[in-house]
């Protein structure tokens, strides 16, 4: 069971007010996707909900107890994958339930990287792998970890368009067999549609929760929906949204 809950955040740096009334929620096994212009504090809220900093109003909790300011209740996938060098992809991947005191499951983590179609590469280092692979890894280190909530800032924002809906694809793939609750972040408009189940669209800085929906299209979804009447509809009115 895993619900996060942040109710009426708000979070200036100095005279920089960056978020002035952030509400929503993530329940157990939820895709949710946080969709926003640039610069208007998407990072900003994973900090706070990892617990780097401190909201200078309202509250974080998890399963009802509250976060504000610390860490270790979420796992979080930064923008860069973020992988250590001098680690394997094995070692790379062991390294979320090492940080997190527990003992790895040896069999779980070859069958995460076999599913991320990175057989035989269990050995390899970084540096032999392509940027998406890396991103696969990182992602993989993520599910791993034992925390119930995955949080993902921008993952595939630097990847082209076509390996970018590949790893959306697999994502999901990988997401429908391993539910954990995802809080994902993003500034595209068809990739928080084809990946959630419900969109939060922000408004500029400094961040208001401008629109919350229910993405309606059924899983598993598949390329084709891409280009469907329904979710371009859907495409428009947030589009519009956003600009207004
Ligand atoms: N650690 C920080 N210290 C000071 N200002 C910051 C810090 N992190 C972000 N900001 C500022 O907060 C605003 C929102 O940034 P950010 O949360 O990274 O937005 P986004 O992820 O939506 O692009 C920007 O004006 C940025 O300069
Ligand atoms: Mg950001």
């Amino acid at each position: 069971m895993a619900r996060l809950t942040l109710d009426h955040i708000a979070k200036s740096y100095g005279s920089n007010e960056v978020l002035r009334n952030i509400t929503l929620s993530v329940g157990d096994a939820e895709f949710v996707s946080i969709l926003g212009p640039s610069g208007s504090g998407k990072s900003t809220i994973f900090q706070l909900i990892g617990g780097l900093y401190t909201p200078d109003a309202g509250t974080i909790s998890l399963d009802g107890s509250v976060l504000n300011g610390s860490r270790g209740h979420i796992s979080y996938m930064p923008q860069s994958p973020a992988l250590f060098p001098w680690r394997t992809v094995l070692q790379n991947v062991r390294l979320s339930a090492e940080v997190a005191g527990i003992k790895p499951d040896e069999e779980q983590m070859k069958e995460l990287i076999r599913s991320a179609g990175l057989a035989g590469y269990e050995h390899a280092y970084p540096d032999e792998l392509s940027g998406g692979m890396k991103q696969r890894v990182s992602f993989i280190r993520s599910l791993n970890a034992p925390q119930q909530i995955i949080c993902l800032d921008e993952p595939f924002s630097a990847l082209d368009e076509f390996t970018r809906l590949e790893m959306q694809q697999w994502l999901l793939s990988i997401w429908e067999t391993n539910r954990k609750s995802i809080l994902f972040i993003t500034h595209n408009i068809d990739e928080a549609l084809f990946l959630s189940d419900r969109i939060i669209v922000l408004s500029d800085k400094p961040a208001a929760v401008k629109k919350e929906l229910t993405v309606p299209f059924a899983r598993p979804r598949t390329e084709d929906l891409l280009l469907s009447g329904p979710f371009l509809q859907l495409k428009r009115e947030i589009y519009s949204e956003l600009r207004g």
